[in-house]
Protein backbone atom coordinates (compact mmCIF):
# COMPACT_ATOMS: atom_id res chain seq x y z
CA UNK A 1 0.00 0.00 0.00
CA UNK A 2 1.47 3.75 -1.19
CA UNK A 3 0.44 6.32 0.89
CA UNK A 4 2.58 9.19 -0.10
CA UNK A 5 2.00 11.98 -2.33
CA UNK A 6 4.46 14.14 -4.98
CA UNK A 7 8.11 15.49 -4.94
CA UNK A 8 9.13 18.72 -3.76
CA UNK A 9 6.32 18.54 -0.73
CA UNK A 10 5.65 14.79 0.31
CA UNK A 11 3.04 13.81 2.17
CA UNK A 12 2.40 10.87 3.66
CA UNK A 13 -1.08 9.64 5.44
CA UNK A 14 -1.29 6.65 8.17
CA UNK A 15 -4.30 5.72 9.92
CA UNK A 16 -7.80 3.94 9.92
CA UNK A 17 -11.33 5.05 10.62
CA UNK A 18 -11.93 3.21 14.07
CA UNK A 19 -7.85 2.55 14.99
CA UNK A 20 -6.04 4.49 17.86
CA UNK A 21 -4.85 7.29 15.94
CA UNK A 22 -4.78 9.13 12.09
CA UNK A 23 -1.97 11.67 11.17
CA UNK A 24 0.44 12.52 8.43
CA UNK A 25 3.68 13.48 8.14
CA UNK A 26 5.05 16.28 5.58
CA UNK A 27 8.71 15.94 3.94
CA UNK A 28 10.12 18.56 2.56
CA UNK A 29 8.48 22.11 4.09
CA UNK A 30 10.91 24.74 3.76
CA UNK A 31 12.08 25.84 7.38
CA UNK A 32 10.45 28.90 9.08
CA UNK A 33 7.22 28.76 8.24
CA UNK A 34 5.02 29.87 10.89
CA UNK A 35 2.59 27.02 12.52
CA UNK A 36 -0.42 28.52 14.24
CA UNK A 37 -2.25 26.20 15.72
CA UNK A 38 -5.36 28.19 16.22
CA UNK A 39 -5.05 27.97 12.73
CA UNK A 40 -4.94 24.54 12.26
CA UNK A 41 -7.88 24.34 14.89
CA UNK A 42 -10.32 26.51 12.31
CA UNK A 43 -9.51 24.70 9.76
CA UNK A 44 -10.46 21.67 11.51
CA UNK A 45 -13.72 23.07 12.59
CA UNK A 46 -14.59 23.35 9.04
CA UNK A 47 -14.27 19.74 7.95
CA UNK A 48 -16.24 18.41 11.63
CA UNK A 49 -19.55 17.00 11.51
CA UNK A 50 -22.39 19.48 13.16
CA UNK A 51 -26.17 19.56 13.36
CA UNK A 52 -28.32 16.42 11.93
CA UNK A 53 -27.55 16.46 8.54
CA UNK A 54 -23.99 15.24 8.42
CA UNK A 55 -22.61 12.07 10.27
CA UNK A 56 -23.48 12.00 14.34
CA UNK A 57 -20.14 10.92 14.45
CA UNK A 58 -18.53 13.26 17.15
CA UNK A 59 -14.38 13.74 17.16
CA UNK A 60 -12.87 16.32 18.64
CA UNK A 61 -9.46 16.15 16.29
CA UNK A 62 -7.59 16.87 19.35
CA UNK A 63 -4.52 16.76 17.24
CA UNK A 64 -0.25 17.07 18.06
CA UNK A 65 2.38 17.92 16.16
CA UNK A 66 5.54 15.62 17.68
CA UNK A 67 8.26 16.69 15.11
CA UNK A 68 9.31 19.22 12.70
CA UNK A 69 7.85 22.30 14.45
CA UNK A 70 9.98 24.87 16.91
CA UNK A 71 9.21 27.75 18.45
CA UNK A 72 6.06 27.74 16.37
CA UNK A 73 8.04 27.56 13.12
CA UNK A 74 8.77 24.73 10.93
CA UNK A 75 12.43 23.35 11.55
CA UNK A 76 12.84 21.87 7.98
CA UNK A 77 12.75 18.35 9.70
CA UNK A 78 9.44 16.29 8.60
CA UNK A 79 6.53 17.45 10.41
CA UNK A 80 4.17 15.32 11.87
CA UNK A 81 0.51 15.73 12.66
CA UNK A 82 -1.43 12.77 15.15
CA UNK A 83 -4.75 13.08 15.66
CA UNK A 84 -6.31 11.02 17.78
CA UNK A 85 -9.62 8.96 17.08
CA UNK A 86 -12.12 8.91 20.11
CA UNK A 87 -15.48 8.08 19.16
CA UNK A 88 -14.88 4.73 17.72
CA UNK A 89 -17.23 1.92 17.61
CA UNK A 90 -16.42 -1.18 15.92
CA UNK A 91 -19.04 -3.20 16.59
CA UNK A 92 -20.90 -1.32 13.78
CA UNK A 93 -19.20 -2.56 11.27
CA UNK A 94 -18.76 -6.66 12.00
CA UNK A 95 -20.94 -7.84 9.82
CA UNK A 96 -18.95 -5.51 6.89
CA UNK A 97 -16.03 -7.87 7.02
CA UNK A 98 -17.86 -10.52 5.04
CA UNK A 99 -20.55 -8.31 3.55
CA UNK A 100 -18.86 -5.71 1.51
CA UNK A 101 -20.48 -2.68 1.06
CA UNK A 102 -21.82 -1.34 -2.54
CA UNK A 103 -19.85 1.78 -3.79
CA UNK A 104 -17.58 1.25 -0.51
CA UNK A 105 -13.53 0.25 -0.69
CA UNK A 106 -14.62 -2.81 0.93
CA UNK A 107 -14.84 -5.58 -1.83
CA UNK A 108 -11.45 -4.11 -3.50
CA UNK A 109 -9.59 -4.22 0.01
CA UNK A 110 -10.68 -7.17 0.83
CA UNK A 111 -9.06 -8.53 -2.54
CA UNK A 112 -6.27 -6.95 -2.86
CA UNK A 113 -5.40 -7.30 1.53
CA UNK A 114 -6.48 -10.67 1.14
CA UNK A 115 -8.87 -10.00 4.36
CA UNK A 116 -5.92 -8.38 6.22
CA UNK A 117 -7.46 -5.04 5.61
CA UNK A 118 -9.32 -2.99 9.00
CA UNK A 119 -12.47 -3.19 7.30
CA UNK A 120 -14.35 -1.04 10.48
CA UNK A 121 -15.91 2.56 8.82
CA UNK A 122 -13.99 2.09 5.78
CA UNK A 123 -10.47 1.66 8.08
CA UNK A 124 -7.55 3.37 5.68
CA UNK A 125 -10.41 4.36 3.15
CA UNK A 126 -12.83 6.23 5.62
CA UNK A 127 -13.27 10.16 5.29
CA UNK A 128 -11.79 10.40 8.58
CA UNK A 129 -8.17 10.13 7.40
CA UNK A 130 -8.60 13.47 5.45
CA UNK A 131 -8.54 15.54 8.79
CA UNK A 132 -5.28 15.42 8.81
CA UNK A 133 -5.07 16.40 5.21
CA UNK A 134 -6.90 19.23 6.48
CA UNK A 135 -4.76 19.58 9.35
CA UNK A 136 -1.16 19.71 7.27
CA UNK A 137 -3.43 22.30 4.30
CA UNK A 138 -4.07 24.57 7.46
CA UNK A 139 -0.15 25.04 7.66
CA UNK A 140 0.47 25.28 3.86
CA UNK A 141 -2.53 27.38 3.22
CA UNK A 142 -1.61 30.01 5.76
CA UNK A 143 1.87 30.22 4.38
CA UNK A 144 0.29 30.94 0.76
CA UNK A 145 -1.46 33.10 1.66
CA UNK A 146 1.23 35.44 3.22
CA UNK A 147 2.60 35.33 -0.73
CA UNK A 148 -0.69 36.45 -1.91
CA UNK A 149 -1.89 32.89 -2.86
CA UNK A 150 -5.31 32.09 -1.85
CA UNK A 151 -7.53 28.47 -2.51
CA UNK A 152 -11.20 28.61 -1.60
CA UNK A 153 -14.12 26.39 -2.90
CA UNK A 154 -18.13 26.56 -2.63
CA UNK A 155 -20.41 24.21 -2.87
CA UNK A 156 -21.86 24.45 -6.39
CA UNK A 157 -24.55 21.38 -6.12
CA UNK A 158 -25.93 19.59 -4.34
CA UNK A 159 -28.49 16.76 -6.00
CA UNK A 160 -31.04 19.06 -7.73
CA UNK A 161 -30.22 22.40 -6.38
CA UNK A 162 -27.37 24.59 -7.78
CA UNK A 163 -25.13 27.33 -6.51
CA UNK A 164 -24.12 30.66 -8.65
CA UNK A 165 -21.09 29.89 -10.70
CA UNK A 166 -17.80 31.65 -10.27
CA UNK A 167 -17.71 35.32 -11.53
CA UNK A 168 -15.54 37.90 -10.11
CA UNK A 169 -13.35 35.11 -8.38
CA UNK A 170 -11.47 37.34 -5.87
CA UNK A 171 -14.80 39.26 -5.16
CA UNK A 172 -16.61 35.99 -4.78
CA UNK A 173 -13.88 34.83 -2.15
CA UNK A 174 -15.01 37.08 0.09
CA UNK A 175 -18.14 35.45 0.05
CA UNK A 176 -16.60 31.88 0.17
CA UNK A 177 -12.88 32.23 2.06
CA UNK A 178 -12.88 29.70 5.27
CA UNK A 179 -16.70 29.48 5.19
CA UNK A 180 -18.50 26.24 6.65
CA UNK A 181 -21.45 26.13 4.14
CA UNK A 182 -19.76 28.29 1.51
CA UNK A 183 -21.98 29.32 -0.97
CA UNK A 184 -21.99 32.22 -3.52
CA UNK A 185 -25.90 32.61 -3.80
CA UNK A 186 -26.62 32.00 0.22
CA UNK A 187 -30.50 31.95 -0.97
CA UNK A 188 -30.31 28.25 -2.53
CA UNK A 189 -28.89 27.22 0.76
CA UNK A 190 -32.75 26.11 2.63
CA UNK A 191 -33.39 23.94 -0.42
CA UNK A 192 -30.13 22.27 -0.30
CA UNK A 193 -30.65 21.43 3.34
CA UNK A 194 -34.06 20.65 2.29
CA UNK A 195 -32.73 17.97 -0.08
CA UNK A 196 -30.10 16.34 2.28
CA UNK A 197 -32.79 16.54 4.84
CA UNK A 198 -35.10 14.24 2.49
CA UNK A 199 -32.90 11.80 1.38
CA UNK A 200 -31.80 11.14 5.19
CA UNK A 201 -35.28 10.76 5.81
CA UNK A 202 -35.42 7.83 3.63
CA UNK A 203 -31.99 6.29 4.45
CA UNK A 204 -30.75 7.48 1.34
CA UNK A 205 -28.06 10.07 0.09
CA UNK A 206 -27.30 12.86 -2.37
CA UNK A 207 -24.03 13.58 -4.14
CA UNK A 208 -22.64 16.77 -5.19
CA UNK A 209 -20.17 19.21 -7.40
CA UNK A 210 -17.56 21.60 -5.82
CA UNK A 211 -16.30 24.43 -7.24
CA UNK A 212 -12.18 25.63 -6.56
CA UNK A 213 -10.33 28.31 -7.32
CA UNK A 214 -6.95 29.44 -7.19
CA UNK A 215 -5.93 33.15 -7.06
CA UNK A 216 -2.81 34.66 -7.36
CA UNK A 217 -0.37 32.41 -8.81
CA UNK A 218 1.99 33.57 -11.16
CA UNK A 219 2.21 32.23 -15.23
CA UNK A 220 4.48 29.78 -15.91
CA UNK A 221 3.98 27.45 -13.35
CA UNK A 222 3.86 23.47 -14.20
CA UNK A 223 5.21 21.50 -16.56
CA UNK A 224 3.87 20.27 -19.81
CA UNK A 225 2.56 16.44 -20.90
CA UNK A 226 2.64 14.14 -17.74
CA UNK A 227 3.25 16.62 -14.94
CA UNK A 228 0.50 19.10 -16.28
CA UNK A 229 -1.35 21.28 -13.72
CA UNK A 230 -4.55 19.92 -14.36
CA UNK A 231 -2.71 16.18 -14.06
CA UNK A 232 -1.14 16.57 -10.77
CA UNK A 233 -4.63 18.61 -9.16
CA UNK A 234 -6.72 15.57 -10.78
CA UNK A 235 -4.07 12.92 -9.34
CA UNK A 236 -4.39 14.78 -6.01
CA UNK A 237 -8.27 14.98 -6.26
CA UNK A 238 -8.85 11.76 -7.18
CA UNK A 239 -7.29 10.45 -3.81
CA UNK A 240 -10.11 12.15 -1.72
CA UNK A 241 -12.74 9.41 -1.20
CA UNK A 242 -15.68 10.42 -2.86
CA UNK A 243 -14.44 12.33 -6.03
CA UNK A 244 -15.09 10.80 -9.54
CA UNK A 245 -15.10 12.92 -12.07
CA UNK A 246 -12.78 16.54 -12.39
CA UNK A 247 -12.58 19.34 -15.40
CA UNK A 248 -11.22 22.37 -15.40
CA UNK A 249 -12.47 25.50 -16.74
CA UNK A 250 -15.44 25.02 -18.75
CA UNK A 251 -14.62 21.22 -18.61
CA UNK A 252 -16.99 18.91 -20.90
CA UNK A 253 -19.02 22.04 -22.27
CA UNK A 254 -16.19 22.70 -24.27
CA UNK A 255 -17.20 20.13 -26.28
CA UNK A 256 -20.22 21.71 -27.53
CA UNK A 257 -18.62 25.18 -28.14
CA UNK A 258 -17.09 27.13 -31.00
CA UNK A 259 -13.50 28.25 -31.07
CA UNK A 260 -14.37 31.89 -30.69
CA UNK A 261 -16.81 31.65 -27.65
CA UNK A 262 -13.88 29.63 -25.75
CA UNK A 263 -11.30 32.01 -26.71
CA UNK A 264 -9.55 33.74 -24.04
CA UNK A 265 -8.24 36.80 -25.65
CA UNK A 266 -5.06 38.35 -24.19
CA UNK A 267 -4.54 42.04 -24.37
CA UNK A 268 -1.95 44.48 -22.86
CA UNK A 269 -3.25 46.48 -20.15
CA UNK A 270 -0.81 48.97 -18.02
CA UNK A 271 1.97 47.12 -19.82
CA UNK A 272 0.99 43.61 -18.25
CA UNK A 273 -0.23 40.74 -20.42
CA UNK A 274 -3.95 39.90 -19.20
CA UNK A 275 -6.20 37.39 -20.38
CA UNK A 276 -9.90 38.10 -20.66
CA UNK A 277 -12.26 35.61 -19.85
CA UNK A 278 -11.34 32.00 -17.89
CA UNK A 279 -12.91 29.46 -20.16
CA UNK A 280 -9.46 27.13 -19.80
CA UNK A 281 -9.48 27.41 -16.26
CA UNK A 282 -5.74 29.45 -15.47
CA UNK A 283 -3.78 26.19 -17.37
CA UNK A 284 -2.99 26.20 -20.94
CA UNK A 285 -0.42 23.41 -22.38
CA UNK A 286 -0.85 21.99 -18.65
CA UNK A 287 0.93 25.59 -17.37
CA UNK A 288 -0.54 28.02 -15.41
CA UNK A 289 -1.14 31.13 -17.52
CA UNK A 290 -1.79 34.18 -14.73
CA UNK A 291 -5.56 33.39 -14.59
CA UNK A 292 -7.13 32.06 -11.62
CA UNK A 293 -7.29 28.05 -11.94
CA UNK A 294 -11.13 26.78 -11.85
CA UNK A 295 -11.66 22.94 -11.12
CA UNK A 296 -14.99 21.39 -10.46
CA UNK A 297 -14.98 18.19 -8.10
CA UNK A 298 -18.12 15.77 -8.52
CA UNK A 299 -18.53 14.15 -5.33
CA UNK A 300 -20.49 10.65 -5.33
CA UNK A 301 -23.70 10.39 -3.36
CA UNK A 302 -22.25 8.34 0.65
CA UNK A 303 -21.93 4.43 -0.24
CA UNK A 304 -23.56 3.55 3.17
CA UNK A 305 -27.19 4.03 3.22
CA UNK A 306 -30.00 2.98 5.63
CA UNK A 307 -31.82 1.31 2.75
CA UNK A 308 -31.33 -2.41 2.27
CA UNK A 309 -28.96 -3.02 -0.96
CA UNK A 310 -27.84 -6.26 -2.18
CA UNK A 311 -24.19 -7.45 -1.65
CA UNK A 312 -22.64 -11.01 -1.36
CA UNK A 313 -21.44 -13.24 1.77
CA UNK A 314 -17.89 -13.52 1.22
CA UNK A 315 -17.82 -16.41 3.67
CA UNK A 316 -20.77 -18.44 2.15
CA UNK A 317 -20.14 -17.32 -0.87
CA UNK A 318 -24.00 -16.82 -1.70
CA UNK A 319 -25.54 -13.78 -2.15
CA UNK A 320 -26.97 -11.23 0.67
CA UNK A 321 -28.00 -7.99 1.46
CA UNK A 322 -26.82 -5.33 3.70
CA UNK A 323 -27.84 -2.41 5.52
CA UNK A 324 -25.78 0.43 7.01
CA UNK A 325 -24.91 0.45 10.46
CA UNK A 326 -22.68 2.93 12.08
CA UNK A 327 -23.35 6.47 11.74
CA UNK A 328 -23.29 8.14 8.07
CA UNK A 329 -22.99 11.62 6.02
CA UNK A 330 -26.16 11.81 4.33
CA UNK A 331 -23.74 14.08 2.00
CA UNK A 332 -20.32 14.24 1.53
CA UNK A 333 -20.42 17.58 -0.91
CA UNK A 334 -21.52 19.34 2.76
CA UNK A 335 -17.75 18.20 4.52
CA UNK A 336 -15.88 18.63 1.80
CA UNK A 337 -14.81 21.62 0.55
CA UNK A 338 -12.34 22.88 3.21
CA UNK A 339 -10.63 18.87 2.20
CA UNK A 340 -10.33 20.10 -1.52
CA UNK A 341 -8.94 23.53 -0.72
CA UNK A 342 -6.17 21.72 1.52
CA UNK A 343 -5.05 19.17 -0.60
CA UNK A 344 -5.15 21.50 -3.31
CA UNK A 345 -2.91 23.97 -1.38
CA UNK A 346 -0.41 20.94 -0.81
CA UNK A 347 -0.37 20.56 -4.33
CA UNK A 348 -0.03 24.07 -5.39
CA UNK A 349 3.00 24.66 -2.38
CA UNK A 350 4.73 21.27 -4.18
CA UNK A 351 4.36 23.06 -7.99
CA UNK A 352 5.60 26.71 -6.42
CA UNK A 353 8.78 24.72 -4.74
CA UNK A 354 9.55 22.95 -7.71
CA UNK A 355 9.33 25.80 -9.83
CA UNK A 356 10.78 28.47 -7.70
CA UNK A 357 13.38 26.31 -5.14
CA UNK A 358 12.01 24.96 -1.58
CA UNK A 359 12.88 28.28 0.60
CA UNK A 360 10.62 30.21 -2.26
CA UNK A 361 8.06 30.43 0.50
CA UNK A 362 10.07 31.99 3.00
CA UNK A 363 11.60 34.40 1.51
C1 LIG B 1 -15.34 13.95 4.49
C2 LIG B 1 -15.82 12.60 4.02
C3 LIG B 1 -16.82 11.94 4.71
C4 LIG B 1 -17.27 10.69 4.28
N1 LIG B 1 -18.27 10.08 4.99
C5 LIG B 1 -18.71 8.85 4.60
C6 LIG B 1 -19.72 8.17 5.34
O1 LIG B 1 -20.22 8.68 6.33
N2 LIG B 1 -20.11 6.94 4.92
C7 LIG B 1 -19.58 6.34 3.80
O2 LIG B 1 -19.97 5.24 3.45
N3 LIG B 1 -18.63 6.98 3.07
C8 LIG B 1 -18.18 8.19 3.44
N4 LIG B 1 -17.20 8.83 2.70
C9 LIG B 1 -16.79 8.24 1.41
C10 LIG B 1 -15.94 7.01 1.50
O3 LIG B 1 -14.80 7.23 2.30
C11 LIG B 1 -15.51 6.60 0.07
O4 LIG B 1 -16.60 6.57 -0.78
C12 LIG B 1 -14.87 5.24 0.08
O5 LIG B 1 -13.66 5.30 0.81
C13 LIG B 1 -14.53 4.70 -1.32
O6 LIG B 1 -13.69 5.58 -2.01
P1 LIG B 1 -14.12 6.21 -3.41
O7 LIG B 1 -15.47 6.82 -3.20
O8 LIG B 1 -13.07 7.25 -3.70
O9 LIG B 1 -14.17 5.11 -4.40
C14 LIG B 1 -16.71 10.08 3.12
C15 LIG B 1 -15.70 10.75 2.43
C16 LIG B 1 -15.25 11.99 2.86
C17 LIG B 1 -14.17 12.70 2.09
Amino acid sequence: MKNTYRTALCVTLFGESHGDMIGCVLDGLAAGIPVEEEKISFALSLRRPEGNLTTARREEDDFSIVSGVLNGRTTGAPLTILIPNKDVRREDYAEMQAKPRPNHADYPAYVKYHGCEDASGGGHFSGRLTAPLVAAGAIVRAALEEKGILVASHIARIGSVSDARFGNVKTDFERIYMKKFPLLDENVRTEMEKEIAEVKAVGDSVGGVIETAVCGLPAGVGEPWFDSVEGVIAKAMFAIPSIKGVEFGDGFDLGKMRGNEAADELRIENGEVHISTNHMGGISGGITNGNPILFRCAVKPTPTLGKTLRTVDLNTMENAEIQGKGRHDPCIALRIPVVIDSVTALVVYDLMAQTYGVDWIVK
